[in-house]
């Protein structure tokens, strides 16, 4: 399905790098770094929660740590993470700028999204806080956190649009996604149904 929308995306990531010419200060919270609000607020929103709710695809960033937004913004611009749309947007980054935007969006707080299945909830906890025995995945608490807030390893995932957590463990299940160090997130998706994908997705979407 995100596919329809890479036309449309990869308008929006150009209009968005010609923007970072002569810099127009739009709507954001105030204190954000100038590339945050003239750039990045479009579609992540100036406090990291996203702009508006059909942006579902663009990654929340509010509370993820700045170690782990550094890593991606330095995987997309060597190609280690592939995406037609961040690859231009990072590539016009200085270092500089990597740094202050990781730290800007690691201090925001994150709130909850859009809950769209909520009878998938218990199901999403369950394999959230104990992992499924029988095929073998592990519980992803033991690394993210029971409340998902993560730590300098693992990312916090709370509050995140579940359209971006279940596009994410698909490409990771499938090997697209390979910038996850030691692979790890390809051996936990690898074991995992499409309904738990889903399921811990909308869990996650959910939390605070
Ligand atoms: C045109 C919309 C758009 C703009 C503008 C944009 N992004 Fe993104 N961003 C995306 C999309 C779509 C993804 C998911 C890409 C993927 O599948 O890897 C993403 C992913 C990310 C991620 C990875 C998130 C995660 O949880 O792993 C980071 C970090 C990020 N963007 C930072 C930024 C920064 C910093 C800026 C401003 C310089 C910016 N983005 C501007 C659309 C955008
Ligand atoms: C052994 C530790 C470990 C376990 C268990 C684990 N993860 Fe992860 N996860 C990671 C690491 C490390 C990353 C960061 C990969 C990177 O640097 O790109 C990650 C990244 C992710 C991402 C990408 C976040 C983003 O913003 O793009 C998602 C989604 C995710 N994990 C979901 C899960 C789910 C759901 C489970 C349980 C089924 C789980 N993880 C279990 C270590 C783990």
């Amino acid at each position: 399905m995100a596919h329809d929308h890479t036309p449309m995306m990869l308008t929006l990531a150009l209009t968005a790098v010609v923007a970072m010419g002569p810099h127009v200060a739009r709507a954001g919270t105030s204190d954000a770094p100038e590339v945050v609000r003239s750039v990045c607020a479009g579609c992540h929103g100036a406090d990291g929660n996203g702009g508006n709710p059909t942006s579902a695809e663009f990654p929340k960033l509010a509370g993820k740590q700045s170690a782990y937004l550094r890593k991606q913004l330095k995987d997309y611009q060597t190609g280690k993470r592939k995406s037609p749309v961040m690859a231009p947007l990072a590539a016009a980054l200085s270092p500089e700028q990597i740094e202050a935007v990781s730290a800007h969006y690691a201090e925001q707080t994150s709130r909850p999204a859009t809950v769209t299945q909520s009878a998938l909830l218990a199901t999403g906890k369950k394999v959230y806080v104990d992992g499924n025995v029988e095929s073998g995945v592990p519980a992803c608490a033991g690394c993210h956190l029971p409340d998902a807030s993560g730590n300098m390893r693992y990312p916090h995932l709370a509050g995140q649009h579940a359209p971006y957590t279940y596009a994410e463990l698909r490409k990771f299940a499938s090997g697209e996604r390979d910038n996850d160090r030691g692979l790890v997130m390809q051996a936990v998706a690898a074991r995992m149904t499409d309904e738990e994908m889903k399921a811990v997705s909308e869990y996650l979407a959910g939390l605070e």
